[in-house]
């Protein structure tokens, strides 16, 4: 099933989701439904609250990328980052935020704690671009997005196209809710 992306102005991308105590039916469906949504609407990653659902749970799936076709999808839930290694600035997007592209500053490569599909505890080193999308996706789960991460010169460029979104006015190739108020 695809379920609808939650928009820029949605109050549940702004707050802190809740851990998962394990997995259970339930979460395998979600998890399940997560990864068509976000492949459905061409995403390389994608947070729970960006389905409605208020949770330390996300997806990713970077093997459509050169160089990371063989990189398997992974599910990541309650992760920790325990460490962080270096600084680079890439270009992000946003399901949530369509149509708006910016740079943003983070860690090259950390290291993490989490727990898998199974709920069974992993962690894992990471660099390029899985560092890149797992703290993207983790900012979701901490209620930030990556356009509070730009400077401020580039925020203002873009500021336009956040205006038009809080105004409930997008434009997506996928299903999306609006605002929730
Ligand atoms: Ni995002």
């Amino acid at each position: 099933m695809i379920l609808p992306i939650t928009i820029y102005s949605d109050d549940i991308l702004r707050q802190k989701a809740k851990p998962l105590k394990g997995v259970d039916a339930e979460t395998e469906e979600l998890i399940g439904y997560m990864f068509e949504s976000m492949h459905n609407a061409s995403g390389i990653g994608l947070a729970a609250p960006q389905v409605g659902r208020s949770l330390r749970l996300l997806v990713l799936d970077v093997s459509c990328l050169d160089n990371y076709s063989e990189v398997k999808p992974m599910v990541v839930i309650n992760p920790h980052v325990v460490a962080v290694q270096g600084f680079n600035s890439m270009e992000e997007g946003c399901l949530s935020i369509p149509g708006v592209q910016g740079d943003v500053e983070r860690p090259a490569a950390i290291s993490l704690k989490y727990r898998d599909e199974h709920f069974a505890e992993r962690s894992g080193e990471f660099s390029g671009m899985l560092a890149r999308v797992l703290q993207h996706e983790i900012d979701h789960l901490d209620g930030k997005l990556f356009v509070d991460r730009m400077e401020r010169r580039d925020r203002r460029k873009i500021q336009k196209e956040l205006d038009l979104l809080s105004a409930g006015i997008v434009t997506a190739k996928y299903p999306v809710v609006g605002r929730s108020e």
